[in-house]
């Protein structure tokens, strides 16, 4: 079976499982629509009052006609990008250290339409903005007409009031006017685009410090192949068939999950922290393909990003830790760990050089450690690869990870795991130290287990690998 079939199944079974979920709220927009919409005949509408610009810009008013697309993208890091803790203070901490000169650079990506509209040049009055200006909303990806760069969210926003997506024949009865659009319609390459552009972060020392799109861009998921071909909308933005807007007569179309789930989480005390840590966990379970094997005292691990169409993890790698996790038991007690690391500890500060971590480490100009991005001159990665090529007689072909390690007292049990944070102590106590964020913020940092690593293997199994 080849690995794209592998990794096409998955993208599907990632599809079905995310429109299960949205299932729920398709019930409650439907509810909605039958509340707020009341049509009674099939008789043309009547002319609908159109949204003015301003009314456009805020998610409220979307809500109304696509309840499901709202309350899938209240579910997620972008509505969420403005007000993320982390982000406001380290934003916070780049302006006072480089005395201003980080301008726009942040809240050109996370409130690109505070930007756009000149509301904000520092991201330091986020706080005094409505709140339709903030965030990655409906307009910042709706309304978008061309990309300038493959970074640093070059977006140009058309302001002409029509918004764009992948339908090209809009059904009567919207509040505004509507324009298929190549950038937004996930069965073409052109779509990555869009998200490419926020998704590949360059500093003003060049350093490319986040790469998901151009990681993307080399694998085999961007070449114009059909059985290969999956975009970054395609995998992350699974559909469902339904209407897309309340409205009477609506056909059925496919409706997009709009909650990007990754490894990000809303902070607990927010309100729909448990709903969206569900939906994370449930992307993350299934991310790697892994195998723990043991022949003698040797254990051997493989990891192999079989399924995201990038690296693993990817984006902010620079803050993100995942590690392998191993432990080897006798008669019930463990006798040896590796990649033990204790929930108040940053995983650099506990792993050791024997150990797997998978992370990018940003370095200043002389070559030392730095958490915060505008002092990155430099970086190091060790990160799982994707899929390059579909020729099983390229060496890259295999992209699998493996690592013997060979235990050194005698066991008969060893269980793995792979354990990720989005983000870790050591940028966390970084913001902390430097006054900006609370202590209790601490509380920020979870650490997610992904299901699919978790393996054990016992004396019954014999010379072989745990299911
Ligand atoms: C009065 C109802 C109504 C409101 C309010 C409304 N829409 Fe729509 N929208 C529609 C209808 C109807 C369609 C066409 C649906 C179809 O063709 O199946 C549509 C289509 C769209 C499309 C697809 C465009 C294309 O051609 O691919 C997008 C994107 C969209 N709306 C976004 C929004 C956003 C963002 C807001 C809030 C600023 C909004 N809509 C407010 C009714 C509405
Ligand atoms: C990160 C960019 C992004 C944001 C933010 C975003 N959308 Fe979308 N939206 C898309 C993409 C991509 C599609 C898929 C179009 C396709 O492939 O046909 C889409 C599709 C749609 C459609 C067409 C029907 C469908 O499901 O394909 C509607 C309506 C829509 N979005 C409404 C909204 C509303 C309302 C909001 C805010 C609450 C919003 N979108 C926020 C990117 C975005
Ligand atoms: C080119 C667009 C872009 C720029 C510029 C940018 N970000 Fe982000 N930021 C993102 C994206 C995309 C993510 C999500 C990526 C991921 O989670 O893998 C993110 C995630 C984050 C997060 C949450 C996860 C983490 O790793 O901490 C924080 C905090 C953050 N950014 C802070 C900042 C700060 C502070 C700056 C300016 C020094 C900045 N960002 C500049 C696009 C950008
Ligand atoms: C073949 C399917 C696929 C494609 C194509 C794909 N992704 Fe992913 N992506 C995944 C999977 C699987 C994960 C890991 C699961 C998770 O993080 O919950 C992931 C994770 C992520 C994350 C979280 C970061 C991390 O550390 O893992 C971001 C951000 C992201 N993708 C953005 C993108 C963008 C932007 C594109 C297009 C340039 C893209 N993805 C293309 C499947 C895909
Ligand atoms: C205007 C910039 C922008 C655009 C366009 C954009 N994103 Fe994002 N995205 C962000 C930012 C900023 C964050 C992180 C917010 C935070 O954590 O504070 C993010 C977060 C995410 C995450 C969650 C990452 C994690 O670690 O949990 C995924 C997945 C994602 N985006 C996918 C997409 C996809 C797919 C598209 C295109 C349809 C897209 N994005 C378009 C800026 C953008």
């Amino acid at each position: 079976m080849s690995r794209v079939r592998q990794q096409l199944h998955r993208a599907s079974t990632l599809s079905r499982r995310a429109s299960t979920g949205a299932l729920a709220l398709t019930l409650v927009g439907a509810a909605l629509a039958t509340a707020s919409c009341s049509s009674k005949s099939a008789t043309p509408a009547p002319e609908v009052p159109q949204l003015t610009l301003e009314q456009l810009r805020d998610p409220e008013e979307c809500a109304r006609c696509h309840a499901e697309h709202y309350a899938s993208w209240s579910l997620g890091m972008h509505a969420f990008a403005a007000d993320d803790p982390l982000f406001l203070a380290a934003n916070a901490r780049g302006q006072r250290e480089t005395k201003g000169a980080l301008g726009v650079f942040c809240v050109r990506c996370h409130a690109p339409v505070a930007v756009a509209l000149g509301l904000t040049t520092d991201g330091l009055n986020l706080a005094s903005l409505p709140k339709a200006t903030k965030g990655i909303t409906c307009y910042a990806c709706h309304s978008v007409d061309r990309v300038d760069a493959a970074h640093d969210a070059a977006l140009h926003y058309a302001s002409d009031g029509v918004l764009r997506a992948g339908i090209a024949d809009p059904a009567p009865g919207a509040a505004h006017a509507s324009a298929y659009s190549p950038l937004h319609d996930r069965e073409q390459l052109d779509s990555a685009k869009l998200c490419g552009s926020c998704h590949d972060v360059q500093n003003a020392n060049a350093v490319p410090l986040a790469r998901t799109y151009a990681e993307w861009q080399g694998s085999i998921f961007a070449h114009d192949t059909p059985t290969t071909k999956l975009t970054c909308a395609a995998c992350h933005m699974p559909g469902h068939d339904g209407p897309v807007a309340s409205t009477a007569g609506a056909p059925t179309r496919r409706v997009h999950d709009h909650s990007v789930p990754g490894v990000d989480l809303f902070p607990a005390s927010a309100p729909a922290a448990s709903q969206q840590r569900a939906a994370v966990q449930a992307a993350l379970d299934p991310a790697l393909s892994t195998k723990l094997c043991v022949q003698g005292q040797k254990v051997t691990v493989t990891l192999d990003d079989a399924f995201a169409g990038h690296a693993f993890p990817s984006g902010a790698a620079y803050h993100r830790r995942a590690w392998v996790e191993l432990v080897a038991a006798r008669a019930g007690a463990d006798v040896w760990s590796m990649g033990q690391v204790p929930d108040d500890q940053a995983a650099i500060a506990t792993l050791g050089d024997d150990t797997w971590l998978l992370a990018d480490r940003l370095k200043d100009a002389s070559g030392a450690p730095v958490e915060q991005l505008w002092t990155a001159a430099s970086y190091t990665s060790n990160v799982l690869l994707p899929a390059v090529t579909n020729d099983k007689t390229d060496p890259r072909w295999y992209h699998a990870m493996v690592r013997d390690v060979t235990v050194p007292v005698p066991f008969d049990r060893v269980s793995m795991r792979v354990r990720i944070r989005a983000v870790d102590y050591d940028f966390v106590d970084d913001l902390i130290a430097s006054g900006d964020l609370p202590a209790a913020q601490r509380s920020l940092v979870t650490t997610l287990t992904l299901g699919s690593s978790v393996h054990v293997w016992t004396t019954a199994i014999g010379v072989g690998c745990a299911p």
